[in-house]
């Protein structure tokens, strides 16, 4: 196979099923671009060291633009043979500016070639991911101060707890897809650093200047080891841990919302946008964008997993297991590129009941301020606890509410209990008596919102 960019020391051809088999073109052809920019830099450190003249050089930057824009209109022609991106795009280059192609690869692997392409265009990825989970954070957190005063109950256990905003819910989420956001940031920065040069594993033997490939490719600096340099797919499990705690998070999101809107809650429905129907039950209205969201979660755990196991048992430095790298990181990025704008387009287009949500409320719900009552008359807290236990017991069996006990039969239990208990009964007192930093009283609600319009802003 004399075509093959490695076929000098082979005689016999490959069977076809194994070409087919082994080749990646089809799904790597995504990261061309990424090919392309990372050959260009590899051009400039070979002429750097005078292994091309400035003119070969000029020759294959430009050629390297052609075979680019054949990409990027839809021309380029994937021939049999070509194994992957990055020997498709050499072949091209070849028959487009002639012999000199050929020294293109001088000192270079496809093993630190698919290792800086695979950063560079994650790179880019994940950038973009990070303006979709901003933007995740920017419609939970509008949509919070256009309804700061709806009250609902509040759940542990998924029992009614005790009465807070929804809008102090929708921050709780505001708040761990900001998380998500900076997490993914640090990621970028972590992985941001260059393979190239580093040869197939032991180092470049053209001195290749490392840190001027790391500049013109925007890498905050160089791997410092060549076997780390052409092995390491850290970036990629880390990635995909990303991908799937974010996926967590959107997942608890979407089964909050699901039960919220279901005829029981009625809380909230879905514009019908985002909502599907049945094929047999007329009255249905599915919430299947938020189950897909859900499912969706599944999936990237998988990718995770998968990878996970894949790189475990290998020995250093690179083997071909590792081209099983790419389908899962790309599989992530669409999921995540894909549910990360279906739920902000959810929260933007949700209707919520505001009667609903307030008429949910149960004056058990405010046991716990009825004991914080008497807290404040002095009695020790754990006393309060079982005084106002009892009190929830004395409504049960007289199957009435906490709220419509007499003062008498509060006294009963215990003495401090005074006229002005009636006020205890009122689920906005309740809330807003929530108002250390992180509570969800009104001001504390607004403080949370103008620290993540401060956010927003600053980044
Ligand atoms: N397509 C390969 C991959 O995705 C490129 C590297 C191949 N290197 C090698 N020595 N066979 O990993």
């Amino acid at each position: 196979a004399p075509s093959k960019l490695w076929g000098g020391r082979f005689s016999g051809a490959t069977d076809p099923l194994m070409e087919k088999f082994n080749e990646s073109i089809h799904f790597d052809r995504r990261m061309f671009k990424a090919d392309i920019v990372g050959s260009q830099a590899y051009v400039k450190a070979l002429c750097k060291q005078s292994i091309l003249t400035s003119d070969e050089a000029a020759t294959l930057h430009q050629g390297l633009d052609q075979v680019r824009q054949e990409w990027e209109q839809d021309r380029f022609e994937i021939k049999s043979g070509d194994e992957d991106i990055h020997t498709a795009n050499e072949r091209r280059l070849g028959e487009l500016v002639g012999a000199v192609a050929g020294k293109l690869h001088t000192g270079r692997s496809r093993n630190d070639q698919v290792a800086t392409d695979m950063r560079l265009w994650l790179r880019d990825a994940a950038r973009e991911l990070v303006t979709f989970t901003r933007d995740l954070v920017r419609v939970t957190m509008e949509r919070a101060a256009a309804e700061v005063d709806i009250i609902m109950p509040g759940y542990t256990h998924l029992q009614r707890a005790q009465p807070i905003r929804w809008s102090h819910f929708l921050l709780s989420y505001a708040w761990v897809w900001q998380q998500d956001t900076e997490r993914l940031e640090q990621l970028i920065e972590r992985f941001n650093l260059l393979p190239l040069g580093s040869g197939a594993l032991a180092g470049n033997p053209f001195c290749v200047d490392r840190e001027l490939l790391a500049s013109e490719l925007g890498f905050r600096g160089v791997i410092q080891n060549s076997l780390v340099a052409v092995s390491d797919r850290d970036f990629v499990s880390e990635f995909l841990f990303w991908a799937s705690l974010t996926m967590v998070h959107v997942s608890r999101f979407a089964e909050d919302l699901i039960i919220y809107s279901s005829s029981e809650f009625g809380y909230v429905t879905l514009a019908d946008a985002y909502s599907t129907g049945s094929s047999l039950m007329p009255q249905k209205k599915n919430p299947d964008s938020l189950e897909l969201l859900r499912g969706k979660a599944g999936r990237v755990f998988g990718q995770m997993s998968g990878f996970l196991m894949t790189v475990k048992g290998l020995p250093s430095t690179y083997n071909k297991d590792l081209q099983e790298d790419k389908e899962p990181m790309f599989d992530a990025y669409d999921t995540l590129h894909g549910s990360l704008q279906i739920l902000t387009r959810v929260i933007a287009t949700l209707t919520v009941y505001p009667e609903r949500t307030k008429a949910s409320l149960s004056p058990d719900m405010l046991a716990t301020d009825l004991a914080e009552y008497l807290v404040r008359k002095g009695v020790p807290f754990r006393e309060t606890h079982h005084i106002s236990g009892a009190a929830v017991r004395m409504a049960e069996e007289r199957k009435t509410t906490l709220a419509d006990l007499t003062l008498t039969d509060l006294q009963s239990l215990h003495p401090a209990f005074a006229a002005d208990v009636a006020a205890v009964f009122n689920y906005e007192r309740s809330i807003d008596n929530r108002a250390s930093i992180g509570g969800t009283s009104r001001q504390a609600v607004l403080a949370q919102i103008d620290s993540l319009k401060q956010w927003l802003g600053a980044e």
